[in-house]
């Protein structure tokens, strides 16, 4: 009986097992033989119980802030890397390993009644998170905010715009919607990169064949945007965790024209000048496109909304209607 050495027999694994290259973490806590195997000093009682999705520009920042300020709950670590979120299941980084995740989620990370949670709006419409999310958290409960699609293009279009991107910078927000497939390549990407998270209904679908319906909360952006107390007394009740009430945690800031966090009586503390950007309303010509762009989408978030017992939008509603 002879054997290769062992980067040569597991060149040969992979090479009969080719679909394995791709890693799949799961939770080493959950299988007792994994456990013996897994070094003394590692943990995974602070991994994140709460995932807040996204899409990016819908108000997760305003969601994880609040989020942030209950104290039944704690955010990860930040990364230095890419700015406040860990975007592990989505890039790279899920590459790095557990170890790497698990940096960010510290034994001494919250006290022991705090649920850990983690915000990275890129989720939502990551291909491989969904799968990858639910083999190493698959009791997590799942955060999705959503607002108009039209309005969440606009808005990521102009954030990009104002982190200099040289496309977004040389072309208007309706040439980038209209491209057609003959455009150039860098103006087809944008658009496809500003459009495609606003299908909604395409990527629900995929959190829901991983995840069930009762471990999935959907947002309204919107709502969230004005009356953020009334969405984060729903989403405590959805947490199990104990209410606590955010009229008095939040103040409206005329000046900045968005709810803030209550500092003290005449104080407020705002996200910063990146959230509530002013630029100029969408054109009318662009609206109309986009609504028409999203109504097979947004037909078909409504019934899912339907199915899963969801209230509907007025957000929605309005996409929908005939003159709205
Ligand atoms: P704009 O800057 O285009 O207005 P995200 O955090 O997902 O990137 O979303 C950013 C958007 O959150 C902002 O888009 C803003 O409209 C919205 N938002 C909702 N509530 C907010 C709040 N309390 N403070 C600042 N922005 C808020």
């Amino acid at each position: 009986l002879a054997s290769a050495p062992p980067l040569a027999l597991a060149d040969k694994y992979f090479q009969l097992r080719p679909d394995e290259l791709n890693p799949l973490w799961g939770n080493p806590c959950d299988d007792i033989r994994h456990r013996r195997i897994w070094s003394k000093s590692k943990w995974c009682g602070t991994l994140p119980k709460v995932l807040v999705i996204g899409p990016q520009k819908t108000g997760s920042t305003a969601l994880y802030t609040f989020l942030a300020m209950h104290p039944a709950l704690s955010p990860n670590l930040p990364s230095p890397t890419t700015y406040e979120e860990l975007q592990f299941f989505n890039n790279n980084n899920y590459l790095k390993g557990l170890d790497w995740y698990l940096n960010f989620f510290p034994p001494s990370l919250g006290n022991n009644t705090q649920m850990t949670f983690e915000k990275s709006a890129t989720y939502f419409d990551g291909e491989l998170v969904p799968r990858r999310a639910h083999a190493l958290l698959p009791n997590a409960k799942v955060i999705v905010i959503l607002i108009s699609p039209s309005k969440r293009a606009y808005s990521w279009y102009q954030h990009i715009r104002s982190h200099g991107d040289p496309v977004a910078n040389n072309y208007t927000f309706h040439t980038v919607i209209t491209a057609n497939d003959s455009a150039p390549k860098p103006l087809k990407d944008l658009r496809n990169r500003c459009l495609n998270p606003g299908k909604y209904s395409h990527y629900l679908e995929r959190w829901l064949a991983e995840f069930s319906s009762h471990q999935l909360h959907i947002i309204d952006g919107s709502l969230l945007r004005s009356e953020p107390a009334a969405v984060m007394n729903t989403l405590q009740k959805f947490l199990k965790i104990p209410h606590i009430d955010y009229n008095k945690l939040l103040k409206f800031d005329p000046k900045k024209g968005f709810f803030c966090q209550a500092v003290s009586n005449e104080k407020t503390k705002c996200l910063g000048k990146s959230k509530g950007r002013v630029y100029p309303p969408m054109s009318e010509l662009s609206a109309k496109f986009l609504k028409k762009y999203y109504t097979p989408h947004n037909t078909a978030l409504s019934k899912i909304l339907v199915r899963l017992g969801r209230p509907v939008p007025q957000w929605l509603k309005d996409e929908l209607s005939s003159n709205g």
